[in-house]
Order: C-alpha cells, then structure tokens, then sequence
C-alpha cells in the first residue's frame, strides 16, 4: 500500500462468527478482516454476550480497559473491555464486558433498558479509544445501535484531542429498524448541553430516534446497495428517514456488501456434504441428495427444489409466498427447503405447508448455520421476494453455490441478479418488480420452466458461479470513501 495506513474503529451489534442476527454480522466481520489485511490499523468493539462466553475463545485483560465506567441513566455503569483472539484473524476485536446489560438470552431484547444496552457499547467505543490514545481517523457505525456515536463525538468527547481529525461513517443497514425511544430516557443519555442537538420535532412527539440523530450528524453516511441509496431518498422506502436523509444527499452513497469466500465457497466449504465449482458440479448433486434425504424430502433428484434462509419477518416477502406457494405447490412438481425464525404466522404457515405438503416441503424453525449451508448448497434454486432489501446475502451466497436466485427487484436484489435471457444464456437469476401475488407467481414459474431446459440451467448456474462479488472489490470502496473524508 502506498498511502498511509488509516486508523478505523468499528462499533456493531453483531459479529460473525461471536454473535449473528442477520447479515449486520457478516458485514461487519468481512469488512473489518478485508480492511486488517489491506494494513489499516482497525479495532472493533462489541458486546461481550452471555453466548460469546460458552465459544472458548482465547481472551486477553487489557490493562487500560480494565476497570472503567460511563454515567448512565443517572449511575455509574461499570464495565470492561478485554481482547478477543480470533481462530481466523488477526484483527483487534475488543468485547464489551458489562453482565447486567449482555448476559441475556439473545443479541436484541424487548427489554426497558435496551436502549441502554447499545449506548454503553457506543460510549465505550469512544472512551476504548481515548484510553488506548488511539486516534480514529474513521469512526465506522452501523445501524441505530450505534448511531449516537457521531453526536457523542461533536460533542460529549469533542474536548479530547484524541478525536482531533476523525470523521464518523453510518453504515445503514436496514432503515426499518431505527431504535425509537421515549423522550423521557434523555437525560440517561448523559449529553447534558447538548441536548438541543437532538431532532426537536421528535422530542415534542416524546421520542428520540437513535438512527434519525446519526444521520443528521455522521460526516458519512453510507447503505449496503446503490440501488437502496436511492430507494431510501423516497417515501415508499425510507420509512419516514427520507426527509432526514434528503437533507443530507450529497452524503449519502451505497456500496454492496461483499461475500466472504473463506466461509461461503463450495469449493472450500467445509460444512457441507460435498464440494463442487463450476468445472465439476457432481458434489452439488450429492448435497441435494443428502439435504433431501436429511430433512425429510422424498429424494427425488430430478424435482427442482427450492430454497429459503432467512430471518421471518415481513420484510422479506413472506405475505406473498403465503399467497403463492401453497397453490403453486398443487400445480407444479417442486420441492421447498425452508430455513428461519421470527414472527409467529409465519412459522405457523411453514408449519401448516410441511403438513400439507409432507416429503415435499421441509421447515427448520431455529437458527443453523450449518443446515444454511446446506441448503445453499443443496437447492436448485433460492427465493427473497423481499418487500425490501437493503442488500441480501444470500443471493450472492446462491450465485456461488449454483443456488439460482428467484429475487424482487429491490435494493441490493437488483444490483446483484441479472435476468436471464433464454435467447443468448445470459443472466444469473429471475427477478419480477411489482410487490404481488401475480408477480412472484410469474417469477417462480419462470424459474420451474427454465430448470426443465437443462442446457439453459447449467448455463445460468456458472453465470452465476463465475461471478465475483469479494470483499477485495467492494472493501476498497469503503477505502476510498475513508481517505476522500479524511483529508
Ligand atoms: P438480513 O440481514 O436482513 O437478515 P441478509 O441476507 O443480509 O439479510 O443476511 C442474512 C444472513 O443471516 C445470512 O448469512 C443468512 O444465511 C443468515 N440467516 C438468516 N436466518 C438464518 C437461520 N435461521 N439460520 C442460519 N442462518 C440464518
Ligand atoms: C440488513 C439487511 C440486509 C443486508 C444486511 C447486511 O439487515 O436487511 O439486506 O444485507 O443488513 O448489510
């Protein structure tokens, strides 16, 4: 590298392979291991939660992070901060040490001081900082839970010379989650005069809005996709953040996630079956058989099946598979492999579908790495006929693993799936555009009659295959938006 090395400090929720909801944890990991190797100098903080303990990681005291404490909520929180061994990196992750606030059964919670919980990991990524005299040239937040740490920095910490020339990024994730509180927790916040910088409106409305506040003061504010750049700037998307973010236009840029190959390549996956790539796709067959057989399907390897990994939400288009699929599944010959957890009509509809549809449907309720694995690997085809998606993984997992992904045409959806055209084999996946039963019921038709087409499939699948969406293109986005801001 021939410029100087940046100095980042990242703050997230999540963190593959310590604590995952969702693609929040992939990104941050990948994109922090991407910008380590390249020579930056990067540290990461982020909640020591009560599952991290039971992984067995090799953990470090750190002297100067031992016994600390932030005014929050009108007491004196105590925490620590200690250092994290990595088995695959040699990236510095640091861990929040705080048991009131993250020996709880899961990452997010509905609890009273949840709002808390992510104020103390955005307070002590500033004061880590200030007491390892590291100087960020890049404060790189993600998401509400850490979207006061812009504030925080004019403010608050603005006195410490430390800070000098670092410039806070906001990574917007998914603008549907925002962290809104009642106005009433402000003082707990601890911003004493700076109060008023806070979005008057809202305060009247008796909320604060942790995501609103980052993006009115964050230098840079950056989402997973071009196209959701743009979607959120508008009323059908941004989710009432598009005034806000109008205001702030210029700064706004999207760049796609990338895809970590060491944990999502078929040819190296460790977690599946067998291996394959695009030169030899025998082991695909192979994983196809042993998920079917494994999860309950009739192994009928000549039925196309589908897959689907996700959280079961209503983002992810789940209302119109309700629609589609159970009559579809009358009609046409296909199998369904479906992944997820989250909110209750849906697993009751998965659930529903695996009975009705017994040998040709099959439902995992849970989290499982491993089984997501396998279903990448496995299906045929991948569905996300998402209402919004601010980028998907998993479509790009797919296009790896040959998976074919059968996508709406949003967000990073539609800047990492190209239609197919039967005329010239060019294409890597089916996309429909408008939100309804009709269209997801073109789109999956399309795909059932295109897999009969054998010379067309294989031909669509290494499209796919041969496609490259590494972080080493993509982490240099965020290089040169870092060094363009810091200047
Ligand atoms: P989002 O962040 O909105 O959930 P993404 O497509 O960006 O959507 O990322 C989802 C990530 O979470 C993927 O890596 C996917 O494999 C994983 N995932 C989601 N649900 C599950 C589950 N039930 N079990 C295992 N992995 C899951
Ligand atoms: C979010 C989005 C998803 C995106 C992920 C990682 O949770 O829903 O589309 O890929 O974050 O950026």
């Amino acid at each position: 590298m021939q410029s100087k090395p940046l100095k980042i400090c990242l703050a997230s929720s999540e963190f593959t392979t310590l604590a995952k909801a969702g693609g929040l944890a992939d990104v941050a990991s990948a994109l922090s291991i991407y910008l380590d190797r390249a020579g930056h100098d990067v540290r990461v903080l982020l909640p020591f939660y009560a599952r991290i303990e039971s992984l067995g990681l090799d953990i470090e005291p750190v002297p100067e992070l031992a016994s600390m404490s932030t005014r929050l909520g009108g007491v004196e929180q105590p925490y620590s901060i200690v250092r994290a061994r990595l088995p695959n990196a040699n990236l510095k992750v640091y861990l929040l040490q705080c048991p009131a606030f993250y020996s709880r059964g899961s990452i997010y919670t509905d609890d009273q001081d949840e709002h808390l919980r992510f104020v103390l990991l955005s307070r002590a990524a500033i004061e880590m900082c200030q007491h390892l005299r590291f100087a960020p040239d890049i404060f790189h937040c993600h998401d509400w839970q850490t979207a006061l740490i812009p504030l925080y920095l004019r403010t608050v910490y603005a006195w410490d010379r430390v800070f000098e020339h670092t410039r806070s990024v906001l990574t917007i994730h998914n603008i549907g989650y925002q962290g809104m509180f009642p106005s009433y927790t402000l003082p707990q916040l601890g911003l004493g005069s700076a109060e008023h910088l806070l979005h008057q409106d809202d305060l009247k409305d008796g909320v604060i809005n942790y995501l609103k506040t980052g993006i009115m003061y964050a230098q840079l504010i950056t989402t997973v996709s071009p196209t959701y750049a743009r979607e959120i700037l508008g009323d059908d998307y941004g989710m009432g953040l598009n005034v806000a973010l109008r205001e702030r236009m210029g700064t706004v840029t999207g760049i796609l996630n990338g895809v970590d190959y060491d944990e999502w390549d078929p040819q190296t996956d460790t977690l599946i079956p067998a291996r394959f790539g695009p030169d030899d796709l025998a082991g695909k067959r192979a994983c196809k058989e042993r998920l079917m057989l494994e999860t309950g399907l009739e192994a009928n390897l000549d039925r196309p099946l589908v897959g689907i990994v996700a959280r079961l939400v209503g983002q992810k288009g789940l209302d119109l598979v309700e629609q589609v699929v159970p009559s579809l599944l009358e009609r046409r010959d296909f199998a369904l492999n479906v992944l997820g957890s989250g909110e209750r009509r849906f697993e009751d509809f998965f659930n529903w579908l695996q009975s009705r549809f017994r040998g040709r449907v099959s439902f995992y309720a849970g989290y499982n790495n491993e089984l997501s694995h396998w279903i990448e690997a496995g299906a045929d085809m991948f569905l996300m006929p998402s209402l919004y998606e601010p980028c998907g993984l998993n479509q790009m997992y797919s296009l790896k693993y040959g998976t074919v992904p059968i996508v709406r045409e949003t967000g990073g959806l539609a800047d990492s799936v190209q239609q197919i055209d039967p005329s010239n084999r060019t294409g890597n996946g089916i996309l429909f555009r408008d939100y309804n039963a009709q269209g997801l019921d073109w789109a999956l038709n399309r795909a059932l009659d295109f897999y009969q087409d054998k010379e067309l499939w294989h031909a669509v699948m290494l499209n796919g295959m041969r496609q490259d969406f590494s972080w080493d293109r993509q982490g240099a986005q965020y290089v040169e938006l870092f060094r363009r801001l810091s200047h």
